[in-house]
């Protein structure tokens, strides 16, 4: 038997998108033993998808903006079931974020005097977005990728890790991964571990996100001892391609409708000013005339309502298609060729120009989109300390889309990138901090020879289930039963076929052997993608009313009390992916009175 490949490490961040690369300079630049571990490749992460822009109160552009204003629309927007703390943080913190990108090297577009330009975003006051055209994303990625060359950070590519593991008192020991293409497996001592595995997507059938998105940092954190929280609340991106089916979910980025792009129904109809909820109605236009006024000036009329917040969006959508009102492909159309240049568009929208050209044979200069909702992000994930990203597991962090609280129940677009600039950063040093109080940390061999037994066993075992049809069944089961509008008796049915496909995984088998098998590989993520599932259905179960990502048809209003409520999920008969998952309420921290007055001088 060849020997097992070891590392010791002082921090290890698990996830190489923004979060993950944020988190990782900041140890690395403490001086501390640092590795940055990824199953995919460095560079290729669901960050990119984050496509029009970054939210900072820079003021570039309206120089009204400002930190409380951005704290308010935040908060707003995630119908007030954010950690008003992280929120905070994260709003006073972005333009410094930003400006750091900036010096990194980050190519922003300009406004005429030189400054960072900043784009209009749904829920958003002002025009805050930082941009490179509708590649931040990629831009930010790009950034922060050199930045990890120059530090000489360890970075472990095609490395899967599967378990978490920690010590007798509880606390996090490290992780236990294998090398795709090779299927050896590989075991890193830690002192603290960061998690920035990104969401949880590709448990539902039309997602935004890539293979990537498993929900393992969410999953593995529960097993390990941690908490979660919002599970219920999905966002579903108002604008995903629709056609064709094969590339159907794909992002169109939010900067379409930010730059002037509306939303027309079969009938030619701007159905969104049907439907304003009374939160928004005083700042919302109630004619074109007036919307269109505020693109070149917001002092002279009110938002459009296509810039209202995602979730608003997306359920609108959902029912005009539902009413007979969509558009040939079950959508509906974004329409930016009659109202914005060619050369505009071109400029502004490179990329969904060429998308949409090459994938779907439409040019958006010309015709309008057929766009519908699409999976794009969890707001659930890992309950953090805001200050630190300290999960209640000592040594285990998390920062970006793997982390609770920020959003609370739905995410402004753009909020993501400075989130996981803001967060990465305060769980890198957290973590660093930890990470030196400790002198050193040992592995448990008896746990290492578990779980790589456990991730053997498909391979081992013949005849079992393929893989793919139980993602398959999977993915279908959330889109139906756990999608945009859910129910009670679809969600109980849900839990009862996600208990079956837990079943079901126990008799999975891959054929062939460790090295580039990737029906192996997807059989050592569904753990994580039925885990995540069971928790996100559970969750819709228990929130009985609708707020940001979780509609109930049963309980269409927001409910006052539950809106000072998270709900929060352990395993509370030991950690491990066959074990059942409690979920109880948790009061929501109470927001100060200097906070509280913001809201009051809105109204
Ligand atoms: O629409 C977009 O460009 C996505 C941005 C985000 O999710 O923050």
């Amino acid at each position: 038997m060849t020997e097992r490949e070891h590392h010791e490490y002082d921090v290890i961040i698990i996830g190489a998108g923004g979060a993950g690369m944020r988190a990782a300079v900041e140890a690395k630049q403490r001086g501390l033993k640092v590795a940055l571990i990824t199953k995919s490749l460095l560079g290729k992460a669901h960050t990119v998808m984050a496509e029009g822009g970054a939210a900072a109160a820079m003021g570039n552009v309206y120089k009204e903006d400002n930190w409380k204003v951005h704290f308010r629309d935040t908060m707003r927007g995630g119908k007030m079931l954010n950690n008003w703390r992280m929120a905070q943080l994260h709003a006073q913190e972005s333009p410094d974020r930003i400006y750091e990108l900036e010096e990194w090297g980050a190519l922003f577009d300009r406004t005429k005097d030189g400054k960072i330009q900043q784009r209009d975003f749904g829920g958003h006051l002002y025009a805050r977005l930082a941009h490179v055209g509708d590649r931040t994303g990629l831009e930010l990625i790009r950034t922060m990728q050199q930045r990890i060359v120059s530090l000489d950070v360890d970075v472990y590519m095609e490395c899967k890790v599967i378990r978490l593991l920690t010590n007798d008192d509880g606390s996090v020991a490290g992780a236990v991964a294998y090398w795709r293409p090779t299927g050896e497996f590989v075991t890193f001592s830690a002192k603290a571990v960061v998690l920035a595995t990104g969401g949880v997507g590709k448990s539902w059938k039309f997602t935004s996100n890539s293979w990537e998105s498993t929900g393992d940092g969410h999953a593995m954190a529960l097993w390990a001892g941690a908490e979660l929280q919002e599970m219920e609340c999905i966002q579903f991106h108002p604008t995903g391609m629709v056609w064709p089916l094969s590339v159907r979910g794909i992002l169109v980025t939010e900067g379409v409708r930010g730059d002037g792009g509306v939303l027309r129904n079969s009938e030619g109809k701007r159905f969104m000013f049907d439907y304003v909820a009374d939160m928004f109605r005083a700042e919302t236009a109630e004619s074109e005339d007036e919307a269109d006024r505020w693109y070149d000036d917001h002092s002279a009329g009110r938002r459009p309502p296509e810039l209202l917040p995602r979730d608003e969006v997306a359920r609108s959508i959902n029912s005009e298609v539902k009413a007979g009102r969509g558009s040939p492909h079950g959508g509906v159309y974004l329409d930016i060729a009659s109202r914005r240049s060619a050369e505009f568009i071109r400029r502004r929208l490179p990329s969904m120009y060429h998308q949409f050209m090459e994938l779907a044979g439409v040019d958006i200069t010309r015709e309008p989109m057929e766009i519908g909702p699409t999976c794009h992000y969890i707001m659930g994930g890992v309950r953090v300390d805001a200050e630190t990203a300290a999960s209640c597991v000592p040594g285990l962090y998390a920062a970006g889309e793997a982390s609770a609280g920020m959003h609370g129940s739905n995410r402004l677009g753009g909020n993501s990138l400075s989130d996981l600039l803001v967060f990465g950063r305060r769980a890198g040093m957290a973590a660093s901090d930890y990470a030196e109080s400790k002198a050193s940390v040992s592995i448990n061999e008896a746990q290492v020879s578990d779980y790589i037994a456990e991730a053997l066993a498909p391979l081992e075992r013949e005849n079992g289930e393929n893989p793919y049809a139980i993602q398959h069944d999977l993915q279908e089961l959330m889109q139906a039963n756990v999608g945009i509008i859910r129910k009670e008796d679809e969600l109980v049915e849900a839990l009862e076929h996600l208990e079956v496909l837990k079943e079901r995984v126990k008799n999975v088998s891959a054929t062939g052997g460790v090295s580039y098998n990737p029906g192996w590989n997807l059989a050592t993520d569904l753990p994580s993608m039925i885990t995540v599932s069971i928790c996100a259905a559970q969750g819709a179960l228990n929130r009985r009313e609708s707020r940001g990502g979780q509609t109930r048809e049963d309980f269409p209003k927001a409910d006052p009390e539950l809106g000072k409520i998270n709900f929060v999920q352990r395993q509370t008969q030991g950690a491990g992916y066959l074990n059942p998952i409690s979920v109880s309420p948790e009061p929501l921290a109470e927001m100060p009175d200097e906070l509280k007055v913001l809201f009051e001088e809105a109204k």
